[in-house]
């Protein structure tokens, strides 16, 4: 196998962390490079159920090596609470999981002014995670953050810890001194005293991991990277101002861990056979109707990191043929086919109609998009379960014609695989990489 990156097609939860996890059986090194804690990666293996927000899926198949990229933004405490979960479900972390120097730290004041500038929003909130991410990656483009690789030498660390904390309590002062946010945790002795117990649990971890990918490339491992969020959710191309605050598309796997474009490999899009988000802002296939609940209710649609109620939508072929674009996607995975099993018709976002005209692609315009009303071509559901077929032949027709449908629309691009069920098990294989 080549070199391959997963990226979300749609608005994340698309069901990246199964198809990384199944891809890693054939990879030797797994690679995290952008975001941070507000993922939420589920893998359902050998019978256990992971929740994974920071560390990189891979660490559920045993051998492989993981690695948390430059482009993350880590919060260290998330991190080693993962780590002992690790631990107490017996999976070996040692020598197999290694944070770069270059990360920026997720402090507690980052998470205080993620709440505040929330609130600061009133009705225009982007419903964030809460997890500090665009306060930290704020930070790291201002010049004021703080790399993990300080931890190495403590005063350096408590320079600048001391200097954004005083910063960060200032701005979360009314005028007249009354507190914006929950300031408990920003005690300044007490997230101190903290940080040095972190520090000493952290350090084995710390590396310059863009030299050990070269060097592990260069002696023939096979990298996979690992894209969190979505498409859409991204910094520069998603639907801004509703988006996170890191690059989830490919190119952002060559900043984000140090490595060169042919690093990349194939660039595997991961597209859900209907479409969902969490959070606000437009979303033109939202059902709002039964067939909605429906979906949440039969997907499991619920955040694996806060536990919010995902809004879920009828498939949306503009939007996914626009990250085929971005990404320049070689292969589709194709998840959550299982979920429609029970539907009498399947509707499919063809076009959008935007001030009455038709249009087949996505509109860079924020005003456009939220105005967009979509363009619908309807299928026959195939009212059975199939989460038990291994192979395309085994599917009911009406199930293969709407996998041949969304191929068509996105470009023809080679399906890699479908996912029918959970487990890694339930997975068709239709292409190799
Ligand atoms: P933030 O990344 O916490 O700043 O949140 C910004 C937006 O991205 C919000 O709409 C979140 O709901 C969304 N978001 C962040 N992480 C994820 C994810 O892993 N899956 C889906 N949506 C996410």
């Amino acid at each position: 196998m080549a070199n391959a990156t997963v990226i979300g097609a749609q608005w994340g939860d698309e069901g990246k962390a199964k198809v990384i996890d199944y891809l890693t059986e054939r990879a030797d090194v797994v690679v995290r490079f952008q975001g941070g804690s507000n993922a939420g990666h589920t893998v359902n293996a050998n019978g256990r159920k992971y929740v994974f927000h920071l560390v990189p899926s891979g660490i559920a198949s045993p051998g492989k090596v993981c690695v948390v990229g430059n482009g993350v933004v880590f919060d260290a405490e998330a991190f080693l609470a993962e780590v002992d979960e690790l631990i107490a479900a017996d999976v070996l972390i040692e020598g197999r999981l290694f944070v770069s120097d270059l990360a920026h730290l997720v402090l507690p004041y980052h998470k205080a002014l993620d709440t505040a500038a929330e609130f600061g929003r009133g009705a225009l909130k982007i419903g964030t995670t809460g997890r500090g991410i665009g306060p930290a990656y704020t930070d790291k483009v201002s010049r004021s953050g703080i790399h993990v690789g300080d931890l190495r030498d403590w005063n350096v660390f408590l320079k600048k810890f001391i200097r954004n904390n005083d910063a960060a309590i200032e701005r979360l002062k009314t005028p007249d001194g009354e507190p914006l946010a929950d300031m408990s945790n920003l005690d300044e002795d007490k997230v101190i005293t903290h940080y040095h117990k972190i520090r000493e649990r952290l350090l084995p971890f710390i590396k310059d991991t863009a030299c050990y990918l070269f060097n592990a490339e260069r002696d023939g491992r096979r990298l996979l990277f690992e894209g969190a969020q979505g498409t859409f959710l991204d910094v520069d191309h998603g639907t801004y101002p509703f988006v996170t605050s890191s690059n989830t598309t490919v190119g952002g796997a060559c900043s984000g861990a140090g490595v060169g474009p042919k690093s990349i490999g194939h660039s595997v899009g991961i597209v859900k056979t209907y479409t969902t988000r969490v959070g606000n802002g437009p979303f033109p296939t939202e059902l709002t109707d039964d067939i909605g609940f429906h979906l949440r209710a039969t997907g499991n649609e619920f955040g694996s990191t806060t536990g919010r109620p995902r809004r879920c939508g009828w498939f949306d072929s503009v939007m996914v043929r626009k990250a085929a674009q971005l990404n320049g996607f070689t292969r589709l995975a194709l998840t959550k086919l299982d979920v429609l099993n029970d539907l009498d018709e399947i509707k499919i976002c063809v076009a959008y109609e935007i001030e009455g005209k038709r249009t087949d692609q996505y509109p860079t315009n924020a005003r456009d998009f939220e105005y967009a009303k979509p363009i619908y071509e309807s299928m026959p559901g195939w009212k059975q379960d199939i989460s038990k077929c291994k192979k395309l032949s085994e599917l009911p027709d009406a199930a293969t014609n709407y996998i041949g449908k969304i191929q068509k629309l996105c470009y023809d691009i080679p399906i890699l695989l479908v996912s029918v069920g959970p487990d890694r098990s339930d997975t068709i294989e239709v292409a190799g990489l």
